[in-house]
Parts: C-alpha cells; sequence; structure tokens
C-alpha cells in the first residue's frame, strides 16, 4: 500500500457515503473501512513493508482518514436518525397502511328495540320506562290479574324477600311483564295516551333455547274515547310491515288475557316459506309474534278511567323473538352470552 492507495481511499469515502441511506447500509459501511479486516487494518498493517522513511506518514495519514471515516460515520448516522425518527422511536413503517380500530356497536336487542320504538315514534306514540321492581298490585292485581291466576305463582314470578309489611297487594317483586307500566301511566297522566314502554323482565324459567330468566319486551297502549280494535289493527299492521316486511300478511286469533277483552294473539305469515308451511312455523305458515286486545273495564277502574268514556288497545311483545325470527337466530342464550362472533354479525 502506497500513499496514492490513501489518496484514491479518500476519494472513494466521500462518494460513497452520500449514497449510504439506512442504519444497516451505515454499519456494512463502517465494517469495510474500521472492521477487523477491514481497509484501515490493512493498510496499518501493511506499515510494516514500507523503507523505514516513509513509514511514519503513511502512519499518519493512515491515522487522519481513520478519523475522517469515524466522523463521517458520526454524522451520517445523526442524519439518518432525524430522517426516520420514527422508525428509531417504534411507531413502526409510516408507510404502511393504518390498522382499522375495533369500533363498537349496539347490541343486536337494542338495535330491534330502537327500530320498533322508530315506528311507533313516527306514529306519534311517546316512550316511557318503569321500574323493574314493581309492586304486585300494579303487576297483576290492577291488570285484573286474579289472586289465583298461576302467573302470580312463585314458580312463574320472582317475589322479593325484602316485603311490605303492608297490604299483600303491595308485595315487591321483579316485573314479569312491561303491562304494570300501563297502571304507572294511566294514573299519572289523562288520555289521550299512546306510549310505548321498552324494557326488561324477569320470570323463573329454566334457561334453554327458547326460555330464559331475563328476557325484553315492548308494551304499547293508545287510550282516548272512540279508539277502537280497527285503530289496533291498523297500528300493529304498519309495526309489523316496518319490521318484516311490506309483503307480510297478519291474523288476529281470539285469545284471553284478563287484562283485555276481547283479547287476541296476532300472527304474521311465516318469513322463511311465505305461508307455505316449514320448520319454522311448525308446518303451519303462521309465527305468534305478539298479544294484544281493547283495555279491560276493570283496569280502567284501577287507575280511575271512566270506562263509559275511554276505550283503548293495549298490546305486549318478547324482543327477542322478534330478533330471532327477523335474524333467523335459533338460540335465545347467544343474546346474552357476549360472544363477539355472534355480536360482530349485526
Ligand atoms: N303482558 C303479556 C305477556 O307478558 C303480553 C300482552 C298481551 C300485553 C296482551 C298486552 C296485551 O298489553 O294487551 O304475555
Amino acid at each position: 500500500m502506497s500513499g496514492i492507495d490513501i489518496k484514491t481511499i479518500e476519494t472513494s469515502i466521500n462518494q460513497e457515503i452520500h449514497q449510504i441511506d439506512s442504519l444497516q447500509g451505515l454499519e456494512a459501511w463502517r465494517l469495510k473501512y474500521l472492521g477487523r479486516k477491514g481497509i484501515i487494518a490493512q493498510l496499518t498493517s501493511s506499515i510494516s513493508q514500507l523503507p523505514p522513511e516513509e513509514r511514519a506518514s503513511f502512519g499518519q495519514k493512515a491515522n487522519a482518514l481513520k478519523d475522517r471515516i469515524t466522523s463521517l460515520i458520526d454524522e451520517k448516522q445523526q442524519s439518518l436518525a432525524t430522517d426516520s425518527a420514527p422508525d428509531q422511536v417504534g411507531f413502526g413503517d409510516i408507510h404502511l397502511p393504518g390498522v382499522a380500530q375495533d369500533l363498537g356497536h349496539l347490541h343486536p336487542i337494542t338495535q330491534v328495540i330502537d327500530e320498533i320504538c322508530g315506528i311507533f315514534l313516527g306514529l306519534g306514540f311517546s316512550i316511557m320506562e318503569g321500574p323493574e321492581i314493581e309492586t304486585e298490585y300494579n303487576n297483576f292485581t290492577a291488570l285484573n290479574i286474579p289472586l289465583e291466576h298461576p302467573s302470580r305463582d312463585v314458580f312463574d314470578t320472582f317475589y322479593l324477600k325484602t316485603q311490605n309489611p303492608k297490604p299483600k297487594t303491595q308485595n315487591l317483586l321483579l316485573r314479569s311483564h312491561t303491562s304494570p307500566v300501563q297502571v304507572r301511566a294511566m294514573k299519572s297522566r289523562k288520555p289521550p295516551l299512546a306510549i310505548i314502554v321498552p324494557g326488561r323482565v324477569y320470570r323463573p324459567d329454566a334457561v334453554d333455547a327458547s326460555h330464559s330468566f331475563m328476557f325484553h319486551q315492548i308494551e304499547g297502549f293508545m287510550v282516548d274515547e272512540n279508539i277502537t280494535f280497527a285503530d289496533l289493527k291498523g297500528v300493529l299492521e304498519i309495526f309489523a310491515r316496518g319490521v318484516f316486511g311490506q309483503d307480510i300478511k297478519m291474523r288476529f286469533r281470539p285469545h284471553f288475557f284478563p287484562f283485555t277483552e276481547p283479547s287476541a294473539e296476532v300472527d304474521i305469515s311465516c318469513i322463511i316459506c311465505k305461508g307455505k308451511g316449514c320448520s319454522i312455523c311448525s308446518r303451519k305458515g303462521w309465527l305468534e309474534i305478539l298479544g294484544a286486545g281493547m283495555i279491560h273495564p276493570a283496569v280502567f277502574k284501577h287507575v280511575g278511567y271512566k270506562p263509559e268514556k275511554y276505550t283503548g288497545f293495549a298490546f305486549g311483545m318478547g324482543i327477542e323473538r322478534i330478533a330471532m325470527l327477523k335474524y333467523g337466530i335459533n338460540d335465545i342464550r347467544l343474546f346474552f352470552e357476549n360472544d363477539l362472533r355472534f355480536l360482530k354479525q349485526f
């Protein structure tokens, strides 16, 4: 190695350093010159082969070259670090597409409640809620449900242990339907009334694919002078078409509820087979979706309305059932297990 070699090396390091654009590239370049078997090491070991008088100045030049390379590396390292700061402090590659965040959304039951309430709000109904802990009076007595009615049985209603010492009708329970809110509304307001009541209800049922000890209902009622069964039919038809589609058919089957007279169970034509008969509708072509009727005069008496003056209709439906029919869900437990694979589909 001679003095000329050192000059050539100087020229090439000044060119090469500009082309380096990454820290990995810089490290490779450092090894090429300053590594144990690098160019500087080769220069230094060649000193012994030089004539003695050239050795000192060659050694100085080699040292100067080494210093130059070291300072070039320091400078480059700093400029690379500023250019690609995000890479170095762990933000990842800023050029990659972003990672979408998982957004939460409303539970399917809440979505169905909102949809149904929306339809009734459009018809001029207002929303009212009531407490989940009710008196036996509001849940049964005022609704004309006699003392011996099986739904009052402890096997069909959760009674609270802490009880009022007052008359038995003041006993407390977890409401078994949303109908007691009819009583609360009528006691606190005057007709005309058009109200819907979404909410949780409780019954001591063993949990299986179609039963749960807690589920949701929507109650609806309208009270004024001259409200007729035709009003009930018109309102429910708008509701059912809104939820299940314009081409469904509806039928009213005579039924019995203590708080309505006459009473009916309402069916829609099967949304799966369109009425032909399939396993979902048990070959009947019809699916029961709610109970309804004209509010019983005895209920009006309990809340202080004159039965000679006012008439009204009422209806009540189970939200889980509506949601299961609407979306083809075959197990009510799916709503309460919070499995994200299920919930994310809505
Ligand atoms: N409360 C009834 C139930 O839980 C449903 C119901 C039927 C409500 C008829 C009503 C009605 O308002 O008129 O099974």
